[in-house]
């Protein structure tokens, strides 16, 4: 079968590279990818959000089957769009990415079906606003309802600040936005818990701990994600029980419910207090970094798992993991999530030894006719291992990331701080 991967990240790399392993694959096209997907797949350059010139491509390179990483596709409707044209598409409906796509969406569906979540309000006016946040206590978490590329939440410690922040929002700072919502803050830690769904049933496909701040100990502003680990120490048995019967079975029988039942991977972000998950978030795809663990550990053919789900056909089917933890560390552009410098070369990046525990990920990178690698977006290499214990596995990933030669090289030496340091 010839496939098609949606995306450029780190997160595209690991699919591709998991793909690359199933005897079912024949041609692995990456669009657009980036310089490491071009070493195992096809590079397909074009703007995937074209649906239009998306299908020619995709007619003409025979792709029968789109796994989509990014959520912007999903909630423009690309599965919608290609199911009509008989390409199948791994990645939840245009009604059902709602999950990510509107936060007010999210919060309905945890209302109508009792999942744990903090107490919100729904604003569309800043009269609204004045009146309503009278009634939560500070910190107030003010988030614009559409997709904002994780710059749509504020945790503000003023109600003039908050107020100040929905002002901005309803002003239209994200376009995709004309709705705010407010929420009490919820204490704990987080943690974030992946499942795989048919749009009759789901099984759980791993846990794991991102660590999205751009400084150590978790300080400065916040990133798509500096590294994570995987598997999540904080979701014990009991936990786990808790967030599969209370947010996970009523939220995907819920989406049915209502005639949008889920297909896909859906992401859970949690706030963890007292042993009570709550629910901070969904998110229609894997996470990026977290996918690139879970693609290292993952026993299964990643392929008949889709496969399997696209045919609505994965109850009873096991997923098996490598015992070992693993972890991974990202390599940002100097600068991210602010300015950098772009286009700066990678040294010795070909003399990094890789194999079924070890993995350089790529995310914003780019191959130059004469072979050079140059670092070119804000994330841009994911350095990705698995070793008998966290600790190891740290160690190793920061020792390939250090033997690198890049001036712009930035990267967090304390992933997994609060379990490898305390
Ligand atoms: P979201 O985009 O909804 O995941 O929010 C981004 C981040 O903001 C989360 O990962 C949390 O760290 C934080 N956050 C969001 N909502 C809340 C909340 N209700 N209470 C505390 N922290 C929150
Ligand atoms: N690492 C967070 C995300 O993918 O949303």
């Amino acid at each position: 079968m010839n496939i098609g991967i949606i995306g450029s990240g780190g997160r595209e790399h690991s699919i591709c590279y998991k793909l690359k392993k199933s005897k079912l694959v024949k041609n692995l096209f990456c669009i657009p990818g980036n310089a490491g997907t071009s070493n195992i797949c096809e590079n397909i350059n074009i703007d995937f959000n074209d649906f239009v010139k998306l299908h020619k491509v995709l007619l003409c390179k025979k792709i029968k089957l789109l796994i989509v990483g990014p959520e912007i596709p999903l909630v423009n409707g690309i599965t919608d769009f290609f199911e009509k044209k008989n390409i199948k598409v791994f990645g939840p409906s245009k009604k059902a990415s709602q999950l990510e796509g509107s936060k007010a969406f999210m919060k309905r569906i945890c209302k109508r079906f009792n999942v744990p979540t903090a107490k919100y309000k729904e604003i569309s006016n800043i009269r609204e606003a004045k009146r309503t946040i009278k009634k939560f206590n500070l910190p107030i978490v003010v988030k614009s309802d559409g997709l904002a590329s994780g710059k749509g939440v504020t945790i503000c410690h003023s109600r003039n600040k908050a107020i100040s922040d929905i002002k901005k929002i309803l002003n239209g700072k994200f376009k995709t936005s004309k709705k705010v919502v407010i929420e009490e803050f919820l204490k704990g830690e987080e943690a974030s818990y992946f499942v795989i769904c048919d749009g009759k049933n789901y099984i759980p496909i791993g846990s794991a701990q991102d660590h999205k701040r751009i400084g150590e100990k978790d300080t400065g502003p916040n990133t798509g994600g500096m590294g994570a680990y995987s598997p999540s120490f904080l979701i014990d048995k009991t936990i786990e029980k808790k967030i599969k019967k209370k947010i996970i079975e009523p939220t995907l029988k819920g989406m049915k419910k209502i005639g949008t039942p889920y297909k896909g991977i859906l992401y859970a972000g949690l706030m963890i207090e007292n042993s009570e998950p709550k629910l901070i978030e969904y998110n229609i795809r894997f996470g990026d970094p977290e996918c690139q663990i879970l693609m290292m550990r993952l026993k299964n053919d990643l392929l008949s798992l889709i496969l399997d789900t696209l045919e609505g056909k994965l109850k009873g089917k096991k997923i098996s993991w490598i015992k070992e933890p693993g972890i991974t560390i990202v390599a940002a552009n100097k600068g991210y999530p602010g300015k950098y410098k772009k286009n700066v070369e990678i040294k010795k990046i070909n003399f990094v030894k890789q194999n079924n525990k070890t993995q350089l990920f790529h995310a914003g990178t780019i191959k130059k006719l004469n072979g050079k690698v140059m670092s070119y977006g804000g994330r841009v290499l994911n350095s990705t291992v698995v070793s008998s214990s966290l600790k190891k596995a740290r160690n190793k990933a920061l020792k390939i990331l250090d033997q690198l030669e890049w001036d712009n090289k930035y990267y967090r030496k304390d992933i997994g701080f609060r379990i490898i340091d305390k």
